[in-house]
């Protein structure tokens, strides 16, 4: 279909000083690697999401975020940046990417990047220099410390497993990289190392793109004399999140990097920042601090990640998402996501991947989608797709996997016990190529894809899914329109409704006068909707994912198994 010709599903956001463009926008995430390959060597690149622009644009997401696509030795996929300036080789070249944003902008679309601020590649020149010799001039650049006795000099884990120093054997000097050795961190207490940076992102921003996602943005402070962790266990590395996530000092360093750099554009910020609770999140994204636009928390994953395989606790999710809505409403801004490229697929850990598939997809879909804040949609999200299938070690790519495996194995752990948390657990079953058509590798690649396809592609896929207007896919075409449509779904507060309740998701948007209500049962069984506040009116249904029959004006209804409906409300 010619650009020109592509349905569009609403008026793009415009911004104003008090809403934003951000705030009334859409954003889809994109995985390069997975979403689109031009050139069959079974691994997308900046082409292939060109040509599926359109698709984008059909769907009426506003903001497209590309993770990293610049040079890198792929240690952990593009998040270990040898050339900031420089798109790797294997996903075209600075002309495709101009071409590309180009495209976005013509469609009415906006582009951000992934900036990796926390560590570069060990092949990055600046860690070449900084590790030729103590006295270099970028020595100090990243953080460098001599060991202890042959030892590291201090007993922090990395996040990727094992310690979170490497000993250099030219100087004898540990240097400190809190993901893999071969992501160096750098040391953001250095002015000069700063200064560069900013002039990086400048760089960027005066291309022309529209803002980036912060990676790992809470890690950049690390705790002063980078102490040892208790240890009374004896563990040989400790678990070191509390020594450099969120630690006093990181605010005045976002701070200064906001102010040299993004605050001087029209663009879109959203850090990742684990371990920053509701109650310090004004600090970072409050519309009057000059920092972040919105921040990806943590706390809703965490109700997977501490149990996982155990079955969604509706009542603990309304209790975390709510106290986020409720500490930022007038205040700053939510970013709202239940998938990334770091965490399994939502309908394989919190819906039905059998019978009740298309349902529990749509149903969650429709429980985030339409809260305060800006929704995030992951690649393949949008159809529903499940975590791809992984038997053996070998299936795996990624590093974290690899090493989680290889020290786990050490400690006597079975290969399939490993390999089965792993599926629950890990990062590439969300990361399998995209699902387009139910042909050959799911018309992702015509070569060898980097990371097998989900066999389920002959079910679940774009093409099959696009026409049929019950698909997972058109629903999420239709909770987007419907957030443009309805300013409450914006600017409204949020009220939880019927919070003790184990099965249902339910709340209100508020805006003069107008009110919305979101019903969604989250569980595989029926359930039961009534709150004397509210009134529904068969003719006021907004939206749904199952038949609805006509039914009296009532306070109550009667919910199948992961039905979802939205309706605007009246008073009783
Ligand atoms: C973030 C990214 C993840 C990456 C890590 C290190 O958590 O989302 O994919 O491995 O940072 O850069």
């Amino acid at each position: 279909m010619p650009p020109s010709a592509a349905p569009s599903v609403g008026p793009q956001p415009v911004s104003s000083p008090a809403a934003p463009w951000w705030k009334s926008a859409v954003a889809y995430q994109l995985y390069p690697r997975s979403f689109m390959d031009s050139d069959g060597d079974g691994i997308g690149d900046l082409r292939g999401i060109l040509a599926r622009l359109d698709y984008l644009q059909w769907l009426g997401v506003d903001v497209i975020w590309i993770c990293p696509i610049f040079d890198s030795p792929n240690d952990d996929n593009g998040y270990d940046i040898r050339d900031y300036r420089k798109i790797l080789s294997t996903f075209g070249t600075m002309e495709d990417f101009d071409r590309l944003l180009a495209e976005v902008h013509r469609r009415g679309m906006r582009l951000i990047l992934d900036l990796v601020l926390n560590h570069t590649s060990d092949e990055h020149p600046w860690f070449l220099e900084s590790r030729a010799s103590p006295d270099n001039p970028k020595r100090d650049w990243y953080i460098w410390r001599e060991g202890r006795d042959g030892h590291p000099p201090n007993n922090w884990e990395s996040i990727f497993r094992g310690p979170a120093w490497a000993r250099d054997p030219a100087t004898g000097q540990y240097y400190l990289h809190l993901f893999t050795r071969r992501q160096p961190d750098l040391d953001w207490t250095n002015p000069e190392m700063r200064a560069a940076f900013h002039d990086i992102v400048r760089w960027w921003l005066d291309k022309g793109i529209d803002g980036f996602r912060l990676d790992a943005v809470s890690h950049i402070r690390k705790m002063p004399g980078l102490p040892d962790l208790p240890n009374p266990r004896g563990l040989p590395w400790v678990p070191s999140f509390a020594m450099h996530m969120n630690v006093d000092g990181v605010l005045d360093t976002i701070g200064e990097l906001c102010r040299e750099t993004f605050r001087r554009y029209d663009v879109m910020t959203v850090g990742e920042a684990n371990g920053v609770g509701p109650r310090e999140a004004v600090e970072w994204v409050g519309s009057d601090r000059g920092r972040l636009d919105m921040i990806f928390q943590f706390e809703h994953l965490a109700l997977w990640s501490r149990a996982p395989g155990a079955p969604l606790d509706v009542v603990a999710l309304k209790k975390v998402l709510s106290r986020w809505q409720h500490a930022l409403h007038g205040k700053g801004w939510n970013a709202l996501f239940l998938e990334n490229h770091d965490i399994p697929r939502v309908v394989s850990k919190w819906g039905d991947t059998g019978a009740l598939w298309r349902e529990s997809a749509t149903a969650l879909a429709t429980m985030y989608f339409l809260m305060e804040g800006t929704p995030f949609i992951y690649q393949g999200q949008e159809i529903g797709m499940t975590n791809g299938v992984f038997e053996r070690i070998e299936d795996f790519d990624d590093v974290l996997a690899k090493n989680d495996y290889a020290q786990r194995r050490l400690a006597g752990e079975e290969e399939g016990a490993i390999v089965a948390d792993l599926v629950l657990t890990g990062r590439d079953p969300a990361r399998t190529p995209m699902q387009w058509d139910d042909g050959p590798q799911a018309g992702f690649t015509r070569g060898r894809p980097w990371l097998a396809v989900n066999p389920n592609h002959r079910r679940i896929n774009v093409a099959q899914q696009r026409h049929d207007p019950a698909s997972v896919l058109n629903h999420y075409r239709r909770l987007i329109a419907l957030r443009k449509a309805e300013p409450a779904l914006v600017l409204g507060d949020y009220r939880l409704l019927m919070k003790d309740d184990a099965q249902i998701y339910a709340y209100q948007r508020r805006l003069d006068g107008e009110r919305i209500a979101v019903i969604v049962n989250l569980s595989p069984r029926p359930a039961r909707f009534d709150h004397p506040g509210v009134v529904l009116r068969h003719e006021r249904l907004l939206l749904a994912n199952r038949a609805v029959e006509a039914h009296p004006a009532a306070h109550a209804l009667e919910l199948a198994p992961y039905e979802a409906r939205v309706y605007r409300v009246g008073k009783m």
